[in-house]
């Protein structure tokens, strides 16, 4: 776990609203579809661009992060009183089994959250839903470059999804990023 604070740029970019270009809040609320007394999470919730669109729809939002800077910066900007930081690695996380009704991963596939799906599903109620947005390995290239070799292509993902459990919703590959509807 790192405690150290995160580069201030990156902190701005990652709270840069300029950010819904690719992914709205709108867009995070259908594909998820949470129940107002819901339990999700926010894989790698950063500084809580996408928290923030989730917590006026659903009940707690845990704002999963590895990283203690983050979480300050989400402090600093503002966090809703349902909102619940957690400084966890998301490949253990500390939660009971099942205790989630769903969750997002917004921009982190790409960061190891394909190593932990049997992690996620763990704490993933049966028929709770995940939701993965992330640029895609075929994306037309209009975008932030700095890990591009690790990106992926929806197929890949859903049959990663597949063998840990999930059952896909939905899955498609937009102009720069893919969308995967999961459930449980
Ligand atoms: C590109 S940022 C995306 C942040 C946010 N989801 C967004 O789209 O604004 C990736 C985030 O994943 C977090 N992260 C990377 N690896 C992680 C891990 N193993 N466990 C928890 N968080 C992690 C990073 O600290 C960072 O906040």
């Amino acid at each position: 776990m790192s405690p150290d604070p995160y580069d201030p740029e990156r902190v701005a970019t990652l709270s840069d609203p300029a950010s819904f270009r690719y992914c709205s809040g709108e867009e995070l609320r259908s594909f998820l579809d949470p129940g107002p007394g819901w339990h999700v999470a926010d894989f790698g919730s950063g500084t809580g661009l996408f928290t923030d669109e989730l917590a006026p729809a659903a009940g707690t939002v845990y704002a999963v992060d590895v990283r203690r800077g983050l979480h300050a910066a989400y402090r600093e900007r503002g966090m809703a009183a349902n909102v619940v930081p957690v400084l966890a690695d998301f490949g253990r996380l500390p939660f009971p089994d099942d205790h989630l009704d769903g969750g997002i991963s917004v921009r982190t596939y790409h960061h190891g959250f394909d190593d932990v799906l049997e992690e996620i599903a763990r704490v993933v109620r049966p028929g709770g839903r995940l939701v993965v947005v992330d640029w895609s390995a075929t994306g037309a290239g209009d975008r932030e470059g700095r890990d591009s070799h690790r990106y992926r292509d929806v197929a890949a993902v859903a049959g990663e999804l597949l063998e840990a459990g999930f059952r896909i919703d939905d899955a498609r590959e937009r102009r720069e990023t893919f969308v995967v509807v999961a459930r449980r």
